[in-house]
């Protein structure tokens, strides 16, 4: 009798087999041909990372955390905080530890010598400094730290994200410490008040995000500062870009053209203008101007600026646009701007237009062609009229270079394309690419194969490069054939 719950007969064509779990016998009979007819959907890609550990483990860490809050509070009352801020950290350890056992024997509690161990360490991160952020902040090879409410962090390692074990023990301890992070740089942040941007005392860029905004529990984005940022020669290394893009790119920032670095978020952006700017001259007045102060300039003559968003009162804001028309009165060679994202903009076209060759910046786009759109919108949400011809010519003579970042999907980051813009045909802006990153398939494990080429165009620039000395080899602008 036919039931639809009946399994169907070997043979037959089974509508989602392609992604069944396993084989079932039935299925692993069927004729071959029929499976090589069916497209093969790739198995659906398992979560992105789940907390391990065992059951005991997951207890002991919370039985841990319990005893720290306690311990945390006792601390804070027998410690006294004044003399806290100049105590040895050798003398404040022992201090801590010594506490701690007090604690620990009036309560009755017997800890093994490695969970006390790491309970003497939490705890001292907990007094001096953030907390359970703090291991992650030592850990040199996180780049990014993401908090998704208390009990998930994410990390950002070698490109890739991963869950990380560490968390907080609730809402109201990781609120403690967004409260530390913030008030240390006199904010604040609350219901009325509920996101922030601040700086770490290492540098590192930190905003956070709060409930009711926050539906699950506070977010926390950390921009890890990178003492050592990384060099021409170290994006070299690690294939970001060639041997031959890099001398494209020394004679153009030395040439002084106008560079524009376009990318994703976390692509890289800020990292390559950093690197950009080892291409320009020691004797050279730059000018930097950022939200976060990330850019470290090798150069002698740097001024670097802070743009500062109002206080709780909505008062005191200096928009980057302010540091911008200052920096025009500052006698400035060159002007970078962190990222322009805003009414900026016109003062940073005009700055390129009007004798600061060689200013810098970088955008929020996925492609050169992109950017250029990026440009016209933010020209056009900063309330200028202007036709849209006008626009496209200021643009165009202001950039000469845009350089694409790109964070791919291994985790890698890359300089994807090279183009330069070389002015105007009719309405539209032409461009062109002369170096780019040409993708040609992915590995079993998801790595991506491609490599570098020029396009086979060569430079508008090459004449100027020529005449500032320059003398790039016409090889460079050749295809690579692989
Ligand atoms: N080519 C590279 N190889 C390896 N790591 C890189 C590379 N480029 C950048 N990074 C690292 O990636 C992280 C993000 O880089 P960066 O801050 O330059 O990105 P961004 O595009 O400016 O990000 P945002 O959009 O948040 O400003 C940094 O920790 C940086 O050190
Ligand atoms: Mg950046």
């Amino acid at each position: 009798m036919f039931s639809r719950y009946k399994k169907q007969p070997a043979g037959q064509p089974v509508e989602t087999a392609t992604n069944a779990p396993a084989p079932t016998p039935d299925a692993a009979a069927a004729p071959a041909a029929a499976k090589s007819n069916a497209i093969a959907r790739k198995p659906l890609q398992k979560k992105a990372a789940e907390v391990t550990g065992s059951d005991r483990e997951r207890k002991r860490k919370e039985r841990l955390g319990e005893i720290k809050i306690e311990l945390h509070r006792e601390l804070l009352e027998n410690l006294n905080l004044a003399a806290l801020e100049n105590a040895a950290e050798a003398e404040l350890r022992t201090e801590i530890s010594a506490i701690a056992s007090e604690v620990l024997e009036t309560r009755n509690i017997v800890l093994n010598r490695e969970d006390r161990t790491q309970l003497n360490k939490e705890l001292y991160d907990e007094v001096t400094g953030l907390g359970p952020l703090e291991t992650l902040l030592r850990d040199d090879t996180v780049n990014d730290i993401l908090v998704n409410g208390p009990q998930q962090i994410f990390v950002e390692r070698f490109g890739k994200l991963e869950v990380s074990d560490i968390t907080f023990k609730d809402e109201k301890h990781l609120m403690r410490i967004i409260d530390k992070i913030v008030s240390a740089v006199g904010r604040r942040v609350d219901e009325s008040n509920p996101y922030v941007d601040a700086r770490l005392a290492d540098g590192s860029r930190f905003n956070a995000m709060v409930p009711p905004i926050a539906v699950d529990g506070s977010l926390v984005s950390i921009r890890k500062f990178k003492k050592d940022k990384l060099g021409i020669d170290d994006l070299v290394n690690f294939g970001a870009f060639t041997e031959e893009m890099a001398a494209y790119l020394q004679a153009a920032v030395s040439t002084r053209l106008n560079v524009i670095v376009s990318g994703g978020t976390g692509s890289g952006k800020t990292t390559t203008l950093n690197a950009l700017s080892s291409f320009i001259d020691d004797a050279e007045r730059i000018l930097t101007i950022e939200d976060t102060a990330e850019l470290q300039l090798q150069q002698t003559h740097v001024g670097r600026m802070e743009s500062r968003p109002p206080n709780v009162e909505g008062k005191g804001e200096v928009s980057p646009r302010d540091c911008l028309k200052n920096a025009l009165r500052m006698r400035p060679d060159r002007i970078i701007v962190g990222e322009t994202r805003g009414a900026e903009v016109i003062d940073m076209l005009q700055a390129m237009n009007t004798g600061h060759d060689g200013s810098m910046t970088t955008i929020h786009a996925n492609s050169a062609r992109d950017g250029i759109s990026r440009l016209e919108n933010m020209i056009a949400m900063a309330g200028i009229e202007m036709p849209i011809k006008a626009v496209r010519s200021q643009i165009s003579s202001a950039v000469n270079l845009i350089v694409q970042a790109s964070r791919l999907q291994d985790g890698s980051r890359r300089m994807t394309s090279i183009t330069e813009i070389t002015g105007m045909e009719g309405d539209v802006i032409s461009m062109q690419e002369i170096f780019r990153f040409q993708r040609v398939g992915l590995t079993p494990d998801n790595k991506i194969i491609g490599h570098f080429t020029a396009t086979g165009v060569r430079s508008h620039y090459s004449e100027r490069f020529r005449l500032w000395g320059f003398d790039l080899p016409s090889s460079i602008y050749e295809p690579t054939t692989v």
